[in-house]
């Protein structure tokens, strides 16, 4: 089977508005219900569960009873970080699926609500071939590294050759045992420090290589406040396009069309 993990554990700090950025309307729906609904209509995803902020269990459930998500086999408190809402995502399908089987686990944040049907069914057919499946797209950025002096001014110390830099998007797809085996090499390290679960297979099981599948740049996160109103126009584009998300060609046509406009060139 293939269950996807939706992350929403996190309240938007960087959008700092009074209700966690996965509750905000979007093009008239809740992100989390965008994305929600995208593994809803994704016919490789069998079930799917939902790891909430746990002041905001309740709004999640009549986000999902309101409609009529029938793939979501629960809604779960996430923990205070990123990584520890996903050890628990993995202890509830443990628990949920019983030890011998070994499902697809598709984890996504909850705020990329324009995931493509192409990047789910990708991921889900990578991982008849590999353990580790991430989604990356490349930088149109030069990406430097930095260090930062004893009073805290920042110094170039690395620029990477562009060519084979990439931007990690979700989902990131595995074995149930290969994350979960990843997490409890993890536990025992003092030092753990990660912020995706990619991260952390590359570190405690570095005898698994991870596939790239193809991000996509509409598979946006919702970060900063700019991201809604860029979210938003996405949302108007995709329905111009098709009512179908898979349609990636189809959505780029009507953006060569439009970018003149929204940008005002
Ligand atoms: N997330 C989570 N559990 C946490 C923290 C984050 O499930 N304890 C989820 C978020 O809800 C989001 C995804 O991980 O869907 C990506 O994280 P990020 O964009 O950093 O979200 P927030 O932590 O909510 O944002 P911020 O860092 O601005 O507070």
């Amino acid at each position: 089977r293939s269950v996807a993990v939706v992350l929403a554990g996190g309240t938007g700090r960087r959008v700092g508005l009074n209700i966690p950025k996965q509750l905000i309307k979007i093009a008239g729906k809740t992100v989390l219900e965008h994305t929600l609904q995208v593994f809803e209509d994704a016919p490789e995803i069998d079930d799917v569960i939902l790891l909430m902020h746990h002041r905001h269990i309740a709004e999640a459930e009549s986000v999902v009873a309101a409609a009529g998500l029938t793939k979501v086999r629960g809604v779960y408190a996430g923990g205070t970080t990123r990584n520890e809402t996903t050890q628990r995502a993995i202890g509830i399908l443990r628990t949920l699926t019983g030890g011998g089987a070994d499902p697809k686990v598709l984890f996504h944040d909850a705020v990329r609500p324009l995931l493509s049907r192409r990047i789910i069914s990708e991921c889900v057919n990578a991982l008849d071939h590999h353990q580790a499946v991430d989604v990356a797209i490349p930088s149109a950025d030069t990406i430097v590294v930095t260090r930062q002096d004893s009073r805290g001014t920042d110094y170039i110390e690395e620029i990477p050759c562009r060519s084979r830099l990439r931007r990690g998007q979700t989902p990131q797809a595995f074995r149930l045992s290969t994350i979960e085996n990843a997490y409890e090499a993890a536990a025992g390290d003092p030092d753990f420090n990660a912020t995706d679960d990619c991260g952390v297979v590359l570190r405690y099981r570095p005898d698994v290589p991870i596939h790239v599948v193809r991000g996509d740049e509409r598979n946006m996160k919702v970060t900063h406040p700019s991201d809604i109103f860029l979210a938003e126009k996405l949302f108007q584009l995709a329905s111009h396009a098709s009512p179908d998300p898979s349609r990636e060609d189809s959505l780029r046509q009507t953006l060569e069309g439009k970018t003149a406009v929204i940008f005002g060139a």
